[in-house]
């Protein structure tokens, strides 16, 4: 492989590697996509192609989405634990990413390790999908930004909180937060905020994020407020951080100091009483469900980007 025929391989690692107007293309396909399913069409863009998944970690959306979304393209799919592969004999990652080159066409993989992604993608000559790591979930929040233009169109200027750890999701947020144009409002302990790295990326967005403890501060008047789990895959101490986030639970108390007409959304699993009461996970400002089935819409544009195919026949 040569050096430019590495460079030419559409990867989707990171949102922080994609400029806007290819995010907005992105975003836009999906929603043709989306269009077009609910017309009973499905464009065979990906036919004879084969994505090879593999999870180390558990997964419900991400894994069925791909799945389904690249059968509706026209392509195959193999679905691979980690466990079951020699990856965890000690194959390297890099040595398994040249071999997948050789049999698939493209790979999506939930790994814990970024710097495994990381060696993978630099390794492989085929694209490579990151279905979340420790440190990032990029395909998650293609389907929050679309869900939330589809009910409160444009992002840009809305105000976006985020309650709760400062996880893999909200490390996409961020991402999100300095190409998207909206103003992000992070409300985390002191106990667990974010990461040197998170930090770097909050100072590259400009005035648009800010860092409080306090989740009052980052809800008044927010167009949108985001949690996720206490608890991601591969953390440790679960009771220690239940008992530091508890003041972070999104209650009906706390939705009361947003906007009037703001929205709810969880990227799934979610953990009643937790992190989200009921009232406010299953009441009327909640589109975790759209937000769940736009990951299917998403993924497929992502498909489309990654395969070089940039609009629809
Ligand atoms: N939101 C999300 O990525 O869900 P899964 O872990 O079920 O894939
Ligand atoms: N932050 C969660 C997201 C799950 C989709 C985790 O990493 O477990």
């Amino acid at each position: 492989m040569t050096e430019t025929a590495q460079h030419s391989i559409r990867h989707f690692l990171d949102l922080s590697d994609l400029d806007a107007p290819t995010l907005r293309a992105i975003l836009d396909m999906a929603g043709a996509l989306k269009e077009r399913l609910k017309k009973g069409e499905r464009p065979q863009l990906l036919k004879d192609k084969v994505l090879a998944m593999i999870f180390e970690r558990e997964s419900t959306r991400t894994r069925i989405s791909f799945d389904v979304g690249m059968r509706q393209l026209g392509g195959e799919t193999l679905m691979l634990s980690g466990r079951e592969m020699q990856l965890s004999r000690e194959e390297t990652v890099s040595d398994t990413a040249r071999v997948l080159s050789r049999f698939v066409d493209a790979v999506m993989i939930r790994i814990l390790s970024h710097d495994d992604l990381l060696e993978l993608a630099g390794a492989a000559s085929i694209p490579v999908i990151n279905g979340l790591t420790h440190l990032s979930h990029p395909c998650q929040i293609m389907a929050d930004i679309m869900t939330y233009e589809e009910h409160r169109g444009d992002i840009s200027g809305a105000r976006v909180a985020w309650v709760g750890d400062a996880n893999n999701v909200l490390a996409s947020w961020i991402h999100a937060t300095a190409i998207f144009g909206n103003r992000l409002h992070i409300a985390v302990p002191d106990a667990l905020g974010p990461s040197q790295g998170m930090l770097a990326d909050i100072a590259a967005a400009g005035d648009r994020i800010e860092v409080t403890n306090d989740p009052r501060d980052a809800c008044a008047g927010a167009d949108l407020v985001i949690t996720d789990t206490w608890v991601s895959m591969g953390d440790k101490e679960a009771d220690k951080r239940r008992k530091i986030l508890e003041p972070y639970r999104v209650d009906d108390a706390l939705m009361a100091c947003t906007a009037p007409d703001s929205l709810f959304m969880h990227c799934l699993p979610a953990h009643r009483g937790d992190e989200v009461t009921s009232s406010v996970i299953d009441g009327p400002k909640s589109v975790v469900f759209d937000e769940a089935e736009n990951r299917l819409h998403a993924q497929k544009a992502i498909l489309a980007h990654v395969f070089g195919i940039d609009r629809l026949p």
